[in-house]
């Protein structure tokens, strides 16, 4: 273990977490924080062999404040072992708040960076990139001040913010593509070097959005996938442009080639990576067995969703695998979701202008899979979390193409975003869907994952039951399968 000294402030919220851990309303395999607020996932990365995650964490209340990193590790990409906030804001260069970042193992030295919030005269610009060193419990800050400065970044760009450092190594040199806009609010991501992780210049500018595609790209993530390199955004104030962006914050794939000289992204094709309501942020980890695993917040800051009586706020996605097909990033659930799989059952049904259950399909943690042929069907529903006043929709137009959420029936009071459509190829009427339930959020992945859903809702747990109603005809395959936190190995 590291010899360090402990911040007061860092002792302060190890102890508010163990002293008032909740364990109400928990969803049984997303991560999700002890107590208090949690947004971004920050330092998903591989340390001695388990995958640790960290995220942006304010212990005292569920809602945002000074931020810290909470921290949680895994064996399994299922179960995560809460363990001591790692992050406190206790130095000068970093007490407005421990900003997103990133982490990657460095021989045995578990190396976080991030960006630090400084409240300090030495520093023009309160968002600069810091670094920690630890051992998988304790991390200690080593220098004196911030590694990158806002300052040295070169004039076209905007200086105040400039965050969310992802950091990784190639042929012994470091990188970090962090998060910035130029000095039209037009969203980028920018490129540093380094070779001892201290010293820092900037290299390029990796990719830069247009009008219209967000005026701060936050919460970079750079990686090469299936021999395609792939970059993950998360824009900031983005205009609609029918159903690919929504308005608000985004998230957006670019997928292309880098080019190896210029260190920049040559792009051909941009999408939303998913078109849920609740979904943001999202970082990737490499596994040492090769797949390439994703976990976004599910939330969206404009549309907070914690219940006033609860005392922690924040879910992550389910881990996803990540893959590009026909030019498309495509997402599946983890797929050792396969051992909490239990009491499989399975319909193969016609459904004419009729609203139907189905014998063993309810539930509030589950997984499902549907085959649906509308050729001859107008609309299809399925409903979720349902009960005499409650219900949250998936309607889907299979002439039109389109998938609709909706939560207004789902017991929310207030005047929230509620609805939202997904445009999905649907050829003879035929679409594949699964959905993935646990208590509160809701995960569609359809077409085979090149198409994601994600939302959270804040519906009463009695709430269980699940309807199919279809206009017109409807061919309905179900494999169903409730969820067991426990594994029936
Ligand atoms: C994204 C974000 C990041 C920032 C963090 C602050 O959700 O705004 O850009 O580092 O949240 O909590």
């Amino acid at each position: 273990m590291l010899q360090m000294l402990l911040s007061e402030t860092l002792q302060k919220a190890r102890g508010h977490v163990e002293n008032n851990a909740s364990s109400i309303g928990k969803p049984l395999f997303h991560v999700s924080c002890p107590i208090g607020w949690m947004n971004d996932p920050n330092g998903l990365s591989v340390y001695d062999g388990e995958v640790h995650l960290f995220y942006q964490h304010y212990p005292y209340a569920p809602h945002w404040g000074d931020m810290h990193w909470g921290h949680c590790k895994t064996s399994n990409m299922l179960d995560w072992t809460h363990l001591p906030v790692a992050l406190a804001p206790d130095t000068p260069y970093d007490k407005g708040g421990c900003f997103s970042g990133s982490a990657i193992q460095v021989d045995d030295r578990h190396v976080l960076m991030y960006t630090g919030i400084a409240r300090d005269a030495a520093y023009p610009y309160e968002q600069n990139q810091c670094i920690a060193y630890g051992d998988g419990i304790e991390y200690t800050k080593p220098y004196a001040k911030p590694v990158i400065l806002a300052s040295s970044l070169p004039d076209f760009c905007g200086k105040a913010d400039f965050r969310d450092p992802k950091l990784w190594r190639e042929d012994g040199v470091y990188y970090a593509a962090v998060g910035s806009k130029d000095i039209s609010d037009i969203g980028q991501v920018v490129l540093f070097r380094s070779h001892d992780l201290e010293n820092w210049s900037f290299v390029s500018v990796l990719a830069k959005g247009r009008p219209g595609m967000g005026q701060l790209w936050e919460c970079p993530d750079l990686f090469t996938l299936d021999d395609r390199h792939v970059l993950l955004v998360s824009p900031q104030f983005m205009e609609a442009s029918g159903q690919e962006f929504h308005c608000g914050n985004g998230t957006l794939a670019l997928v292309g080639t880098l080019d190896p000289e210029a260190y920049e992204l040559a792009q051909d094709t941009e999408q939303a990576i998913d078109y849920g309501l609740d979904f943001y942020a999202p970082q990737t980890v490499l596994l040492p067995d090769g797949r390439r695993i994703m976990m976004g917040w599910l939330q969206s800051w404009d549309n907070n969703l914690t219940p006033p009586d609860q005392n922690w706020s924040g879910v992550m996605s389910i881990p996803r695998e990540l893959s590009i097909r026909n030019g498309r990033l495509c997402q599946t659930p983890i797929s050792e979701l396969a051992t909490r799989r239990s009491a499989h059952v399975a319909h193969d049904v016609t459904l004419s202008g009729e609203s139907i259950e189905l014998h063993g399909v309810s539930g509030r943690s589950f997984d499902m899979e549907l085959a649906l042929d509308m050729a001859s069907g107008e609309a299809f529903e399925i409903r979720l979390a349902s009960s005499e006043r409650h219900h949250t929709s998936f309607i889907i137009d299979p002439k039109k193409g389109l998938i609709t959420f909706d939560r207004s029936y789902s017991g929310i009071y207030r005047d929230i975003v509620c609805t939202r459509c997904m445009a999905v190829p649907m050829d003879s009427g035929k679409l594949n869907l699964r959905l993935i339930m646990d208590v509160s959020s809701i995960e569609l992945f359809a077409d085979g994952g090149a198409y994601a859903f994600s939302a959270l809702i804040s519906t009463e747990h009695a709430a269980r039951n699940i309807l199919f109603t279809s206009k017109g005809q409807t061919k309905l395959v179900v494999d169903f399968y409730s969820l067991e936190k426990e594994s029936a190995e």
